[in-house]
């Protein structure tokens, strides 16, 4: 006779046994191997029951119960397991690669309009020995205005034109502000050097203004050279020379009479329109589109910055970069701004 505790032992360790090894199964071939070793004919758990027989008549139902559960845990696991591993087989067929297939290209973006555009001209004056600057765009008065001749009452330092910022102002350079052109620059540049200077300062400039050419945030490029017998010749030369370079060879640019506090004389440069070359049409004024502005530097700027103006004389000039873009061959935009939009449709097309 067998001892319900030696049968009770045997039955608990088969169904261990058979677990750890069903767990263990990594394919279905290796699964139904374990299900024949523990529940075939001469499995194991098979081969235990038969000998529940051998068991006193009155403790036979209880080892009956515990062979049972026994049966059905193990052929439970083993059909959670078959479809675990199915469902991995489908997985990996799933995802196989088919190495001849061709591949999937991935989206690839390219850098902003308006950052192209300031590494182009960045390149065009670099050819002709300007060295690339950038100067602060959080800056004082007296670099923005001051030192540039602006008048006290000057209208452009009104609160309707100019970001003030509400710091206490400086004692010598007056209120902070967020500089409104890159001609802060000119001075910086003339305190930090000694002429020969050959700078262009290209930077984020701001102003209280909104509508389909104008935005309150956008970048000037300034260009500022000062030495000995420098002449309107020369600031003409230099304004031909980027005309054609960034617009193309049949393009030209003339100069009108202009103020700008701090230069003397002042111009407006205008280059002929790309659609018509200078004949007249709808898109321009009499065949010519505004650039920018540009001048001879003022005595007193030179002054301001211990600059003998009997020695040295300069050119400057300061145009949008989202201007000279938006008048570029080939560049449709109707309103300015959309560039700062964030409007990926609008950006794609370029
Ligand atoms: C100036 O800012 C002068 N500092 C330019 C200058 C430099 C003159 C050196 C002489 C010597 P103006 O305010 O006209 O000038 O601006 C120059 C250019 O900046 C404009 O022609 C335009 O292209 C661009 N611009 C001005 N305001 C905006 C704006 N809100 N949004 C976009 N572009 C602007």
């Amino acid at each position: 006779m067998l001892s319900l505790n030696v049968m009770e032992e045997e039955l608990i360790g088969i169904k261990n046994a058979a677990l750890s090894f069903i767990l263990e199964a990594e394919d279905l071939k290796t699964l139904e191997e374990v299900k024949l070793q523990f529940l075939g004919r001469s499995g194991k758990l098979t081969q235990a029951i038969k000998e529940i027989t051998k068991i006193s008549a009155e403790k036979r139902k209880e080892v009956g119960m515990l062979a049972n559960e026994v049966k059905n845990t193990i052929e439970n696991a083993i059909k959670q397991s078959e479809i675990n591993l199915k469902h991995k087989n489908e997985k990996i067929i799933r995802q196989k690669i088919d190495v001849s297939n061709p591949g999937i290209k991935p989206p690839l973006g390219h850098l902003h309009l308006v950052t192209q555009a300031i590494e182009e001209i960045s390149g065009i004056f670099e050819k002709i020995g300007y060295s690339r600057v950038r100067y602060p765009e959080v800056e004082w008065d007296w670099y923005a205005f001051t030192a540039l001749n602006f008048p006290e009452n000057h209208p452009a330092r009104d609160d309707w034109e100019t970001f003030f910022i509400k710091e206490k102002p400086h004692p010598e350079k007056g209120q902070m502000l967020l500089t409104p052109h890159t001609s802060s620059g000119q001075i910086r540049e003339m305190q930090r050097k000694k002429p020969p200077i050959k700078m262009l300062n290209i930077a984020k400039c701001y102003r209280r203004q909104s509508d389909v050419s104008h935005t309150p945030m956008f970048h000037q490029f300034e260009g500022l050279v000062v030495g000995e017998n420098i002449s309107i010749v020369n600031l003409k030369g230099t304004l031909d020379y980027f005309v054609k370079s960034y617009f193309g060879e049949k393009r030209i640019s003339r100069i009108r009479p202009y103020h700008f506090q701090f230069t003397e004389p002042s111009f407006e440069v205008d280059v002929t329109c790309g659609v018509c070359l200078g004949k007249g049409c709808k898109l321009c004024k009499a065949g010519w589109l505004e650039l920018g502005g540009a001048g001879m530097v003022h005595p007193n700027v030179l002054k301001a910055t211990g600059i003998d103006p009997k020695k040295h004389t300069g050119f400057a000039f300061g145009w949008g970069v989202e201007r000279v873009l938006m008048m570029k061959d080939g560049i449709e935009i109707d309103d300015l701004r959309l560039l700062y939009s964030n409007k990926l449709e609008f950006l794609e097309q370029f």
